[in-house]
């Protein structure tokens, strides 16, 4: 049993992790989360209080952080501001809590002898061509492309270097997009089951032709927990699960589950500097610590995730119609 700080637990994949790690160990987690607006309590609702404690609080602030990661044997680091179009229209807060939050953690860590681990994203390698026979791998070259995906490089460079110069005891993984319960509605999947649900068409940045690597949320968190358990200090592992799609097959794939015609949806203007295609070579992770994704049919896991949508109206609806205005403001 160890004592885990999950920063950003309340938000999409932190929350998945919390709800993973109460199901599969017997760990202890506290949570450490600002509840910005992608943050949501009612993530966390119904875990058991024995095992999981809530801390409100800003992982930038040195004096909230300091106590907590002396309290912890692991640092878990979600805690991010996580969506690209946010980014493009003001990117200061993804300063503020990507690279300075991460810097502020990372000093506790380092000060206390803690194991850390930094959770990020494959953005960091920019994007590949749709006809590239390459993936990522952990030695693609860093070339990010948004203020999001910049932020998160920068963070996981900073990670980097306090292992090289410091010792931190650190790993760091890079996973593609994740879907699941959870997950804000300002993101791809929700928004277009949630507006299918409100009768709104979906809406397909430029052509649709952009290729993102899907992987469920629960596989990304029995991937960071393998990393814990079994990977090597200092060390990078990408976590992915052979889920290429491109946007357009899985607006289709979700109308037609739907029971809607495929081809209900509208294109509406693209992103700036929107990136092509994401791909990741999980071989490390797969041959090192001997992970392997569960969740591997998206079609079932699409399904789910609508029923899950469906269901727990209560959880977006407060969300939905500030979303939508901003997208519709700005012509998305
Ligand atoms: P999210 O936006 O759903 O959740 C982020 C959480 O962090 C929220 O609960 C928010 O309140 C909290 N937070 C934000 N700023 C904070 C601060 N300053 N102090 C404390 N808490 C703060 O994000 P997500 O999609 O769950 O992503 C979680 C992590 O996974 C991020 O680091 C992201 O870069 C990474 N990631 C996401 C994906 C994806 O597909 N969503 C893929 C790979 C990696
Ligand atoms: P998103 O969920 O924002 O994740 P990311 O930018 O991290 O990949 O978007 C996933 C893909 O879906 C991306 O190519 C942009 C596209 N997209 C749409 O086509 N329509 C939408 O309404 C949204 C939010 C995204």
């Amino acid at each position: 049993m160890q004592r885990l700080l999950v920063t950003g637990g309340a938000g999409f994949i932190g929350s998945n992790f919390v709800h993973f790690v109460v199901e599969h160990t017997d760990h202890l987690v506290t949570v450490l989360d600002k509840l910005t607006y992608a943050g949501n309590l009612e993530s966390l609702a119904g875990l058991p209080a024995e095992r999981v404690t809530f801390v409100k609080g800003d992982i930038a602030d040195a004096s909230v952080v300091d106590p907590l990661v002396a309290a912890s044997d692991v640092v878990i680091h979600y805690a991010a501001e996580s969506h690209n179009d946010n980014s493009l229209h003001d990117p200061r807060p993804f300063l503020d809590t990507n690279i300075i939050g991460t810097y502020v953690l990372i000093e506790a860590a380092r000060k206390h002898g803690k194991r850390f681990h930094h959770i990020s994203t494959d953005e960091v390698y920019g994007d590949l061509e749709l006809d590239d026979p390459e993936r990522f791998t952990e030695e693609t070259p860093y070339n990010p492309s948004s203020p999001y995906s910049s932020t998160k490089a920068g963070s996981d460079l900073l990670v980097r270097a306090w292992v090289r110069s410091f010792g931190l005891q650190a790993t760091i993984s890079n996973c593609s997009n994740n879907y699941g319960p959870y997950q804000h509605v300002e993101k791809f999947i929700p928004r277009q089951i949630t507006n299918v649900l409100d009768g709104i068409r979906p809406k397909l940045y430029g052509k649709g032709e952009n290729v993102r690597d899907w992987i469920h949320a629960n596989d990304h968190s029995s991937a960071v927990l393998a990393i814990i358990e079994k990977g090597r200090v200092g060390e990078t592992y990408l976590i992915g699960a052979d889920g290429e799609k491109n946007n357009k097959d899985v607006v289709e794939l979700i109308l037609t589950h739907m029971g809607q015609p495929a081809d209900a949806y509208d294109h509406v203007v693209d992103r700036p500097g929107h990136d092509m295609r994401y791909a990741i070579d999980s071989s490390k992770l797969r041959d090192e610590l001997g992970w392997s994704p569960k969740y591997s049919n998206f079609d079932s896991g699409i399904e789910a995730t609508i029923t899950w949508y469906r269901e727990n109206q209560d959880w977006w609806r407060p969300q939905k119609a500030a979303t939508e205005a901003k997208y519709t403001e700005q012509g998305q």
